[in-house]
């Protein structure tokens, strides 16, 4: 079918304001990606570690930085997708929020039985986190092997 001149006058219309569109789209997502480096709670930050943990054993260490580590210390391991806004805000926002509940880069005392407690009732790592770590998903017996070497590396704590 070939166009009748009234409709590639229409076309010539809206080619340039699709094009304003497209324009304003991509310059938001350039801002977007941008925001990180000036909003504080949107940084893909790792500040100093002043403490390291000595772990029990190196099977406790690993289960720690493969299902926790991430969110709760300042050795933030940050994929691929965090610098990608706004992925990468939802990332920022729960590191930042976790190393506020809990970090063992810098807090003198944790608290093994909360710890403990949110391991064996499922609540951490958050499903959110597993989705993109499968590796974190904890078996049952991951689960116990964790809160045992949590328990022998903090002491006994709340939970006994
Ligand atoms: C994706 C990031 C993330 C991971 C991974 C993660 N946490 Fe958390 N954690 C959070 C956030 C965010 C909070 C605070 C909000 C909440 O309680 O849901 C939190 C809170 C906590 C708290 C405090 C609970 C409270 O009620 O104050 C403990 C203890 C904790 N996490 C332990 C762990 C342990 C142990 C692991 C590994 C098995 C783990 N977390 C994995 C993000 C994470």
């Amino acid at each position: 079918m070939t166009k009748t001149p009234a409709a590639s006058q229409n076309t010539r219309r809206i080619a340039p304001r699709f094009l304003l569109g497209a324009v304003i789209l991509a310059g938001l997502l350039v801002l977007m990606q941008l925001a990180r480096f000036v909003v504080p709670g949107l940084k893909l930050d790792n500040p100093p570690v002043k403490q390291t943990v000595t772990w029990d054993s190196t099977e406790t260490a690993r289960l720690w930085e493969t299902t926790c580590g991430d969110c709760h210390s300042n050795e933030t391991v940050y994929p691929w997708y965090s610098y990608v806004a706004p992925a990468g805000w939802l990332v920022a926002h729960d590191v930042h929020e976790g190393r506020d509940h809990l970090n063992v880069s810098k807090d003198s005392r944790v608290d093994v039985g909360e710890m403990i407690e949110v391991v064996r009732e499922g609540e951490m790592p958050p499903q959110v986190y597993t989705i993109m770590h499968p590796d974190a998903k904890l078996s049952d017996a991951e689960k116990q092997a964790l809160v045992d070497g949590l328990r022998a590396t903090f002491g006994t704590g709340s939970d006994g």
